[in-house]
């Protein structure tokens, strides 16, 4: 017989340390003092799942089984995987209106019709599939290109059901019904996202954490990280940034949630204004500058955009060359204040 909740102990201060400590060195996930209790009432369910009567032997179990199995069930326990299709329409709609015809016309004229766009923390797809669909609608010569959407996602859960790609009605309740119509087909289990959506999006098991290996997420156009951050711890957060400017091409976008921010992150990536949501931005390629940034400017024309251009935050650079650029982007910042301030003094003699 399964032990029952009562046969496991409260979770001490110490134990509760251990095992908070371990959650976040694997996973970047933490849990401050005050969510004591949720990491509790999750390993009291599996633990009596389990037949584990001790929260030592369970922290053993998943500190020392090579498999990571267990780690990972934890993983799909502790993890929240709120989403659902066409979530935050502004930010889709920058996406979809401003971002990609930027990406898109600015690689055509480059001559590459190659477009990487990863989806971090993919929880059940909607993200992902929802990218594709925008893609399709948007993109008349799609076929003409080479697409990779990316997913991944810590829960191995989470990444059965999207692949299996049955949607209850809840997750579209923002899509609109010509979409759900032309996109998806109405089953007994659900509504089936349509094979030519499906075959645009490759899911993989990742830990944004473990940035070792995430080498395959390279050469990205455009990454979306929204609502997984939240969970880090600042250090993490960090390194989980950083790694998402190594993967991005110049000039690559970064969306983040609509109520995260960067502030303390991040100082290198720029903020975009874009009509419909504030978009990160890694810098362009010095050489072909000229092009995508006087195009924010251009076909924006709002003073926010002009300002995303010109940019005003420090790059934290990963190549000696971007921390050179930097310093002199800095240095002509401080330079133009001078100016200014001379001018003001000049204007009161
Ligand atoms: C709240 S969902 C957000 C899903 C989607 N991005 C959206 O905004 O609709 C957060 C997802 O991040 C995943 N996640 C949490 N920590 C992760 C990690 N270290 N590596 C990869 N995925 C992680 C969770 O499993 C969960 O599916």
């Amino acid at each position: 017989m399964l032990p029952t909740n009562t046969d496991v102990q409260k979770l001490s201060d110490e134990e509760f340390v251990a095992i908070r400590d371990f959650i976040h060195e694997r996973s970047g996930i933490y849990f401050a003092e005050n969510k004591k209790y949720i990491v509790e009432n999750r390993l009291i369910r599996r633990m009596s799942e389990l037949g584990v009567k001790s929260y030592k032997d369970y922290f053993y179990l998943i500190k020392y089984d090579t498999t990571h199995k267990e780690f990972n069930h934890l993983m799909t326990l502790i993890t929240t995987n709120e989403t659902s299709f066409f979530r935050n329409p502004p930010q889709l709609k920058a996406f979809a209106k401003e971002v990609l015809p930027l990406i898109t016309k600015e690689k055509k004229a480059a001559g590459n019709k190659r477009l990487r766009i990863w989806s971090a923390g993919c929880s059940t797809g909607e993200e992902p599939y929802t990218l594709a669909i925008i893609l399709k609608e948007e993109m008349p010569d799609l076929s003409n290109w080479s697409v990779d959407i990316l997913g991944n996602d810590i829960s191995e859960r989470v990444l059965y059901a999207a692949r299996k790609g049955i949607y209850g009605e809840a997750t579209l309740r923002s899509t609109e019904p010509r979409i759900v119509q032309k996109y998806f087909t109405r089953e007994p289990e659900g509504f089936r996202i349509s094979d030519e959506v499906k075959k645009l999006v490759k899911l993989s098991h990742g830990n944004l954490s473990d940035t070792r290996k995430l080498g395959v997420f390279r050469n990205i156009d455009i990454v979306f990280c929204r609502n997984v951050m939240i969970y880090f711890s600042d250090d993490v957060k960090k390194n989980i940034v950083r790694q998402f400017y190594t993967s991005l091409l110049p000039g690559g976008f970064l969306f983040i949630g609509h109520s995260e921010s960067l502030h303390g992150i991040s100082k290198a990536f720029k903020l975009s204004y874009f009509k419909n949501a504030l978009v990160y931005r890694k810098e362009p390629a010095r050489t072909g500058r000229s092009s995508l940034s006087a195009r924010v400017s251009a076909t924006g024309a709002t003073a926010g955009n002009s300002v995303a251009a010109r940019g005003t935050a420090t790059h934290a650079a990963t190549s000696t060359t971007d921390r050179a650029s930097s310093i002199a982007e800095r240095t002509s910042d401080t330079l133009k204040k001078l100016e200014k301030m001379r001018e003001m003094l000049a204007a009161k003699r």
